[in-house]
């Protein structure tokens, strides 16, 4: 047995809950931007991946108008920093709905770090900046996704191991249903099947 939920019929609030439930875990951007007049804004956005490869995309969505998107739309640019766990408690309080003119950085307790490729800052605690620029913007409903292209990656040599981000020293964050967060459980790793090496796959003869 299921239980079923219409969206047309399901109210807007308890489908949104639902449905962030089952969309679980998600990564977690931590975006820096900065308004026009040089304010600078930090917020999370668990609506986030990788938009494409190449060129390297990543999209954030905004539920809402919000400092972020304002300021996005307003300078082009954006950092998306790394959710990692020792962030736990100041990544919420940037959640926090500060008046536009006051900066989460400084009402968190968080450093600045110059990017390399745009003016927005990254935050210098979190050991990935993602430093995009905007490529656009694509309006749904009540939300706006936001897609930005890939200018640069900089990431904390502590956490890279033979050339590679180590998942167990990145510690990401995840976002779950309610207010609900995780951390890293076990990892497996499996390789892909190619069809050639399926068990009991034909092999014509002389292959
Ligand atoms: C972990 C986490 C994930 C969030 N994800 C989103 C999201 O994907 N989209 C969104 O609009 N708000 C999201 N929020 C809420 C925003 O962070 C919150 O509204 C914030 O105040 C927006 O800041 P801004 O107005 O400075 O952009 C999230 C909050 C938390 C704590």
């Amino acid at each position: 047995m299921r239980v079923d939920l219409d969206p047309e019929e399901t109210g807007r609030r308890r489908f949104y809950a639902a449905l962030n439930s089952v969309v679980v875990p998600r990564p977690i951007a931590w975006v820096s931007s900065l308004s026009a007049d040089g304010v600078l804004n930090l917020a999370p956005h668990s609506f986030f991946t990788v938009a494409c490869v190449q060129p390297p995309m990543v999209q954030f969505t905004s539920v809402g108008r919000k400092d972020s998107l304002n300021n996005v739309e307003a300078t082009g640019e954006f950092v998306v920093n790394f959710a990692a766990e020792p962030l736990f408690e100041q990544i919420n309080a940037t959640a926090t709905n500060f008046p536009a003119e006051i900066s989460e950085f400084e009402a968190v307790g968080l450093t600045t770090e110059p990017s390399r490729t745009i003016a927005v800052p990254r935050v210098a605690e979190s050991p990935v900046a993602i430093e995009c620029t905007l490529h656009t913007t694509l309006e749904l409903g009540d939300s706006t996704v936001v897609i930005g292209r890939v200018r640069h990656l900089a990431v904390d040599a502590a956490v890279m191991v033979d050339g590679h981000p180590e998942i167990r020293l990145l510690r990401p964050l995840a976002r779950l249903g309610k207010d609900e967060w995780s951390t890293l459980g076990e990892i497996r790793s499996i390789t892909r099947i190619r069809h050639s090496d399926w068990p009991g796959h034909y092999k014509p003869p002389h292959s």
